[in-house]
C-alpha cells in the first residue's frame, strides 16, 4: 500500500522534472524585475494534476474492489433473471386465457376415460395409468377408492385439464376435453381438492371467487347460502369481522378444517353441473364432518349431477351409486357397495372394508353386518 503511494508520487514527480527538463516554459523563471513567472500550467504536468491523478486512481482502484461482491451480485442476479423470464415466456400448452374450443350451451355431464395413458412430465418413467377406461354417467354419484397413490387424483388433474393424458382420451358427453373451451370446461366443473388452495382476500372473496366465469358478481346472499350449507357460516360470524376476516397468504390464518369447509362453499356457490369432491372431508372432526357429509348429500339429492367422491374414509361413500376400485392406476372392481361386499365379488372393496385401514371399527363392523 504505501509502495504503491511512494510509486505513484515518485512518477508524478518524474513526470513534472522531465517537462521542467524539457521545456523552458515549464521552469520557474525569474524576469529582469525580479519577479517569478509560473511554469505555464496548460502545457506542463504540475503537482495538482499529479495529486488529481494520483487520487482518483487511489479512490477509483479502492471503489472497485468494494463492487466486487455487488458485481456477483448481478451476474448471479442475471442468472436467476434469466430462469424466471424463461418461466414467464414458455408457452403453456394447456392455456386457460384462449377463447378456443367449442362452448356447449347444455351439459348433461357423462364422463369417459378412454384408454387413457398417462405420466406426469416430472416423472415419466412411472406410468400411473397404461390404459384406463372408465365411464361416469350424466347424474351419477359415483366414488373413488384405492390405496394411497394408485391415481384417484390424477384423474380429477386430467378432468380439469391440469394436464393431458399421453395417450387415449378424456371426454365430457361424448367430446374430447381438448376439444372444449377450457374455462368453459372449468367453470362446468366444482371441485373441492385434497389440498385447497385459497387466495389471500376475505372470506367473502374466497367463496365469491366460485361464482366468477358464470356470472361474475357475487350477492352477498348466494355466498352465505353456500357456507350454510357448507357448514362454515357458523364458524365464519364467530370471527370478529365476518365474511370480511382476511385469510392470509394462501389461508395460513384458518385451520385445515376450516379451509376445507370455506373451499367446499367455494365449489358449491355456482351450483355446478359436475362436482368433484377429492378427500373433501379429510381434514375435518368426526362431528363437522357428519354434518358437512350432511349437507354434501342433501345437495347431490336437491340437483342430479355427476358426482366424484374420493375418500379413504369408505363410510362417507357408501351411498355412491357405484364405487370405483382402483389399484396401480386400473379399474378392478366397481359396482354399487351391497355388490361389492358380496362374497362372490373378487373383493377387493371387501378387503379394503375388512381391513378397516379407511372405516372406524364400529364402521367396519356396520359395513360387514350390512352386507
Ligand atoms: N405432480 C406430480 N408429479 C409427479 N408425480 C406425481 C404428481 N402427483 C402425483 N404423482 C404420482 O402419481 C401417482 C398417483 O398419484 P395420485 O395423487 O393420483 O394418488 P391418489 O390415489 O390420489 O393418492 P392419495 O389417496 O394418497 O391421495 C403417485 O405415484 C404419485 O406419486
Ligand atoms: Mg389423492
Amino acid at each position: 500500500m504505501w509502495c504503491t503511494y511512494a510509486m505513484g508520487l515518485w512518477f508524478g514527480a518524474n513526470l513534472i522534472a522531465s517537462d521542467m527538463d524539457a521545456h523552458d516554459y515549464c521552469k520557474y523563471q525569474e524576469d529582469a524585475e525580479g519577479s517569478v513567472e509560473m511554469p505555464d500550467s496548460n502545457r506542463c504536468v504540475s503537482g495538482g494534476d499529479v495529486m488529481i491523478a494520483f487520487f482518483c486512481v487511489l479512490f477509483g482502484g479502492l471503489n472497485l474492489g468494494q463492487a466486487g461482491p455487488g458485481l456477483s451480485a448481478v451476474a448471479q442476479a442475471k442468472l436467476e433473471g434469466g430462469k424466471i423470464f424463461a418461466v414467464i415466456d414458455k408457452v403453456s400448452e394447456i392455456d386457460s386465457s384462449l377463447d378456443k374450443g367449442l362452448a356447449p350451451s347444455k351439459v348433461e355431464g357423462k364422463l369417459e376415460f378412454r384408454n387413457v395413458a398417462f405420466s406426469y412430465p416430472m416423472r415419466p418413467d412411472h406410468a400411473v395409468y397404461k390404459n384406463l377406461n372408465l365411464i361416469v354417467e350424466a347424474g351419477e354419484t359415483v366414488a373413488f377408492v384405492g390405496p394411497s397413490g394408485c391415481g384417484k387424483s390424477t384423474a380429477v388433474a386430467l378432468l380439469e385439464r391440469f394436464y393431458d393424458p399421453d395417450g387415449g382420451a378424456v371426454s365430457l358427453d361424448g367430446t374430447d376435453l381438448r376439444d372444449l373451451r377450457l374455462s368453459w370446461l372449468r367453470a362446468q366443473i366444482g371441485l373441492v381438492s385434497q389440498e385447497p388452495v385459497l387466495f389471500s382476500g376475505t372470506i367473502f372473496d374466497n367463496i365469491a371467487c366460485g361464482l366468477v366465469g358464470d356470472n361474475g358478481a357475487a350477492s352477498r346472499g348466494a355466498v352465505e347460502d353456500a357456507a350454510k350449507l357448507a357448514n362454515a357460516h357458523e364458524f365464519i360470524t364467530s370471527f370478529p369481522g365476518g365474511y370480511a376476516t382476511e385469510v392470509g397468504e394462501k389461508g395460513v390464518q384458518l385451520s385445515g378444517g376450516q379451509k376445507q369447509r370455506i373451499a367446499i362453499a367455494r365449489a358449491i356457490v355456482r351450483d355446478p353441473s359436475i362436482l368433484i369432491l377429492d378427500e373433501a372431508t379429510s381434514a375435518l372432526d368426526a362431528n363437522s364432518e357428519k354434518v358437512v357429509q350432511a349437507a354434501l348429500d342433501g345437495l347431490l339429492q336437491q340437483k342430479k349431477r355427476t358426482t366424484i367422491i374420493i375418500a379413504h374414509r369408505l363410510s362417507t361413500i357408501r351411498n355412491a351409486d357405484r364405487i370405483i376400485v382402483f389399484t396401480d392406476g386400473a379399474v378392478v372392481e366397481q359396482g354399487s357397495h351391497d355388490e361389492l361386499m358380496r362374497p362372490d365379488a373378487t373383493g377387493h372393496y371387501r378387503s379394503l372394508v375388512v381391513s378397516g385401514n379407511s372405516l372406524g371399527t364400529s364402521a367396519v363392523a356396520a359395513a360387514v353386518a350390512g352386507s
